[in-house]
């Protein structure tokens, strides 16, 4: 079987009846989507305009103002941990492929500052950071509208005294990549990011711990930390020395890299887990020639990518027999979204230097490495066994019933009146397709044979999330303006 399925692929790739894809209008529904998962007050020109004002007092038990910020997925919690990781990969986008966004590029900063002003607010207090919005049990048990809202929206942070290491790195991390987004085009709020990465990253780093040891069932099963805090201390400094190039944190990466783990765990990458973004991001460097001493990084970098690639003696992931790209654990699409974008983020760098990787002996160029992505993005775009989009809105065929609250509800704009807790199951239940159309929303995704319910129970596969869509808005920026 292992010798056959390089074949098999092969095979996919070959028989799989490939259309141009329209990348340009994928990327306008790709950030559309982030509209849809807007928590607080909606601006007058909000496009989704099914969706209504919600959890206008966040925060307000605490006497502090956490409106605004992202739903995570298809309820109506907000996670401070993979809210921080989005817009880290929002930026990151932009970073490296918002000169290819064209029209879309002003949509991008939007959905990207859309995250950033609430992460200012859930670090307003010094020392301290608000890492989630709402009782995820309580809020789990009902099927209801964000507008509708009457769930506990309790108020959980870190503190000297209950760290959280992880959460507050990843937003030191969020806020320094933002920093870079913004240094041209508003100069204020740059500074402003970044002297508050600064701070939060400072108390990151002092005061250790895994939230999920000082939050517990507040924060777990939903958005436990697996993986420990130490990933994303050096994930931080590494946003830290792009955006700021102090010397601090380059010797803090160089003083920890070993004790921090960068070589372990270097074939993962998602909102729990860095690693390999890490191991992409500081090799830019190195293959531009300005530091040779974090040589160690590249060599992880390309025993990542060489682990991606399907054929190879060096290849660790499966690909299902369609051809995507597929990891153990819930929501597959995450996976491929964030490992194509380091893989093109990657061969990016590796062009710049004119540069290849040798994967057991086997040279690979950047372009091999870019077709791969596209053979992700396709596949995700209707290029698979059923000829499905997992984007909902785009092309003919797409999800329908897709596991999310608002889009499966009627609007508040046709059925003003409160839809209450368990008064919603009916729509959770029902066959019929969601009467609000989540434009943009890349789901959960197919399973390892392809196969693709379209039904709200099977949230794995049929829930949307920002972290699925955060790198993929650079993926299809890309796509949009380069012919492959
Ligand atoms: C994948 O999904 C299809 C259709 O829902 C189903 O028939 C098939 O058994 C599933 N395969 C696996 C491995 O779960």
């Amino acid at each position: 079987m292992a010798k056959l399925l390089p074949l098999l692929l092969l095979l996919a790739l070959i028989l799989t009846v490939s259309e141009a894809h329209d990348y340009r209008e994928a990327l306008k529904k790709s950030l559309l989507f982030f509209e849809g998962q807007r928590s607080g007050k909606l601006p007058a020109d909000q496009r989704l305009t099914w969706r209504g004002d919600s959890a206008l007092r966040d925060g307000a038990a605490e006497g502090v103002d956490l409106t605004g910020g992202y739903y995570d997925a298809g309820d109506n919690v907000k996670f401070g941990f993979p809210m921080a990781f989005t817009a880290t990969l929002l930026s990151w986008s932009v970073i490296d492929f918002g000169r290819n966004m064209g029209d879309e590029l002003g949509e991008a900063l939007r959905a990207v500052r859309w995250a950033t002003d609430y992460i200012l607010k859930a670090t307003s207090v010094p020392e301290t950071v608000f890492v989630q919005v709402g009782d995820a049990f309580r809020d789990h048990a009902c099927w209801e509208r964000p507008e509708d809202m009457d769930t506990p929206r309790s108020v959980y942070k870190v503190t000297r005294a209950h760290p959280g290491s992880d959460v507050a790195g990843e937003s030191a991390a969020a806020l320094a990549a933002a920093s870079l987004v913004f240094r041209l085009r508003d100069p204020p709020y740059s500074r402003r990011l970044l002297d508050r990465a600064a701070q939060v990253f400072e108390f990151a780093d002092k005061y250790r711990g895994a939230y999920s040891s000082s939050l517990g069932s507040a924060v777990c099963p939903f958005y436990c930390d697996f993986d420990g805090y130490k990933d994303e201390l050096l994930w931080a400094a590494a946003w830290l020395h792009k955006a700021s190039r102090r010397r601090e944190y380059r010797e803090y990466i160089l003083r920890n890299e070993a004790i921090l783990g960068a070589g372990e765990n270097i074939y993962e990458f998602g909102w729990d887990n860095k690693h390999a973004g890490i191991n992409v991001l500081i090799s830019k460097e190195v293959l531009m020639g300005k530091a040779d001493y974090l040589a160690s990084f590249k060599n992880n970098a390309n025993s990542f990518v060489c682990s991606l690639l399907p054929g190879l003696s060096t290849s660790q992931v499966q690909y299902s027999p369609g051809g995507l790209l597929v990891k153990a654990g819930g929501s597959n699409m995450q996976h491929v979204t964030s490992l194509s974008f380091l893989l093109l983020a990657y061969s990016n760098y590796l062009s710049h230097a004119g540069a290849a990787v040798q994967c057991g002996g086997a040279p690979v160029t950047p372009a091999a490495l870019r077709r791969l992505v596209k053979r992700q993005a396709d596949y995700i775009l209707g290029d698979n066994p059923l000829g499905l989009s997992f984007m909902v809105g785009y092309g003919a065929k797409f999800p329908r019933r897709i596991h999310h609250r608002g889009s499966s509800i009627p609007s508040v704009r046709t059925h003003p009146s409160p839809i209450g807790c368990k008064a919603g199951t009916a729509f959770y239940l029902s066959q019929d397709p969601n009467p609000n159309l989540l434009i943009g929303a890349v789901v959960g995704g197919p399973n390892t044979t392809d196969g693709f319910p379209d039904s709200r129970p099977y949230f794995q596969q049929s829930e949307p999330t920002t972290y699925i869509n955060a790198p993929l808005v650079g993926i299809l920026a890309y796509l949009s303006s380069h012919a492959l």
